[in-house]
């Protein structure tokens, strides 16, 4: 399947970029982006191809968006690429995708090291499959000293369960004396979670439609602006993202405030 694929490398893998930035202001890129990419199977299904084909070309326009991003200087771009939700699709697609992590992340870390984009994980690493975790592993090691791109990848990941796992943890050390109740505070309890160390999302962006965040980053995108389009995953180009960017720098940034134009 994956030789197949690999022949059949769509337009994605030679675009140039060479995107135009008119009408984006340097000074107010959102520093993180979120990205849910949902469309994947209907773009495949659309194409009378399997939905892994779709999951395929996902990968593919991935590392498009992450150059891309990189090159508008924003700093943190977060991917949702497996849920703890997705266990329930067929055990093939599963798999199929345990294994297009396995080998986005042995191939592209050179790619990564070129560019200088060091890669981070949230998720739960329960349940994940060996190979997929010592690639994980060997990424975060390789990727550690890079000073560009953040790529932080959800993998069996859930906001709910990030939430509820450092709630316990809290718990933990402070019934260890580590920590007292009355210093538990925004910033203490954020450097429980998964995004330790990370801004919080300026701009969600969901592809494929759907009008929810299912389950992405619950605590940090209380205040991000959220951009919504029909289009599926693998068609979100960097043309697209650029509009995305357009769109975010005419908010109005209020956090609950007054008039905090972006
Ligand atoms: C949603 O599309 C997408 C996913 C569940 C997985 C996202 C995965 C990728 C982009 C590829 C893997 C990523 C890496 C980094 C290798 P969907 O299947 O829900 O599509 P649908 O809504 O059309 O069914």
């Amino acid at each position: 399947m994956f030789d197949e694929m690999l022949k059949t490398r769509t337009a994605l893998e030679n675009n140039d970029l060479t995107v135009s930035i008119e009408g984006i202001d340097p000074e107010c890129v959102p520093q993180h982006v979120a990205v849910i990419m949902d469309g994947n199977g209907r773009w495949a299904k659309e194409r009378h191809k399997p939905r892994t084909y779709g999951h395929y070309a996902g990968a593919e326009r991935l590392k498009e968006i992450v150059r891309t991003a990189d090159g508008l200087g924003i700093k943190i771009l977060s991917a949702y690429a497996f849920s703890t939700e997705n266990w329930k699709r067929p055990i093939t697609e599963v798999s199929f995708i345990m294994k297009l992590l396995d080998i986005y992340l042995t191939n592209e870390i050179e790619n990564f090291n070129q560019n200088n984009v060091r890669v981070r994980f949230m998720g739960k690493r329960e349940g994940l499959p060996a190979k997929v975790l010592e690639k994980m592993d060997n990424a975060l090691e390789k990727t550690k000293s890079n000073h560009g791109i953040i790529l932080n990848l959800a993998i069996n990941y859930g906001g709910q369960t990030e939430i509820l796992h450092a709630v316990k943890k809290v718990a933990l050390d402070v019934k260890a004396g580590l920590l007292s109740i009355e210093e538990i505070d925004f910033t203490v309890f954020e450097a429980y979670l998964d995004t330790k160390d990370l801004p919080p999302p300026d701009l969600l962006i969901r592809t494929g439609g759907d009008f929810r965040v299912s389950n992405f980053m619950l605590w940090q995108i209380a205040y991000s602006e959220i951009w919504n389009t029909a289009a599926f995953w693998p068609d979100f180009s960097s043309e697209l993202f650029i509009k995305a960017l357009q769109d975010y720098q005419k908010r109005d940034r209020r956090v609950g405030g007054l008039n905090k134009k972006i």
